[in-house]
């Protein structure tokens, strides 16, 4: 499997979960929780497996070093807004918003992945690396993914 290949399969997956929310309203409580319950395992698995996998092959080269170390952190932000989405009320006009700033964050963070961060990383890692690393993420997620369910 290739790494780039299974990382933008999630990021389209995020992408129609987001999409999903985004219609929803403060009148839709329970549809809004089950998608946010799907948005974050989605994302809790697909942060780890870059976090643990992909970008510390990507943090140590050059030309890839700057734009890992931002991705972590953004990250960090976006992790801090889901934590937050989850103890405030979903029928709340606050929660409306800082989903659509969680969204915002999360589909930049995506752009720069695939726009900048993925062209340099397929010269650094190479074909082979990029087979390697994609094998290495596809086993891990399936195991947290059995895990989560247990
Ligand atoms: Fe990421
Ligand atoms: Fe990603």
């Amino acid at each position: 499997m290739n790494a780039f290949t299974l990382l933008k399969a999630d990021h389209k997956k995020v992408a129609g979960i987001l999409e999903k929310i985004d219609e929803t309203t403060e009148r839709g409580v329970k549809t809004r929780e089950e998608l946010f319950t799907q948005l974050k395992t989605e994302l809790d698995i697909h942060t780890r497996i870059e976090e643990t996998i992909f970008y510390p092959a990507l943090k140590d080269a050059d030309e890839t070093r700057d734009i890992t170390l931002e991705a972590f952190e953004e990250h960090k932000v976006v992790k801090t807004l889901l934590g937050e989405l989850e103890s405030l009320g979903k029928d709340k006009e606050e929660w409306t918003a800082k989903f659509t700033v969680l969204k915002e964050n999360i589909e930049h963070h995506v752009e720069e992945e695939e726009g900048e961060m993925f062209p340099k990383a397929r010269k650094v890692l190479g074909e082979d690396g990029a087979e390697t690393l994609g094998t290495r993420m596809e086993k891990a997620k399936g195991e947290q993914k059995a895990a989560a369910a247990s």
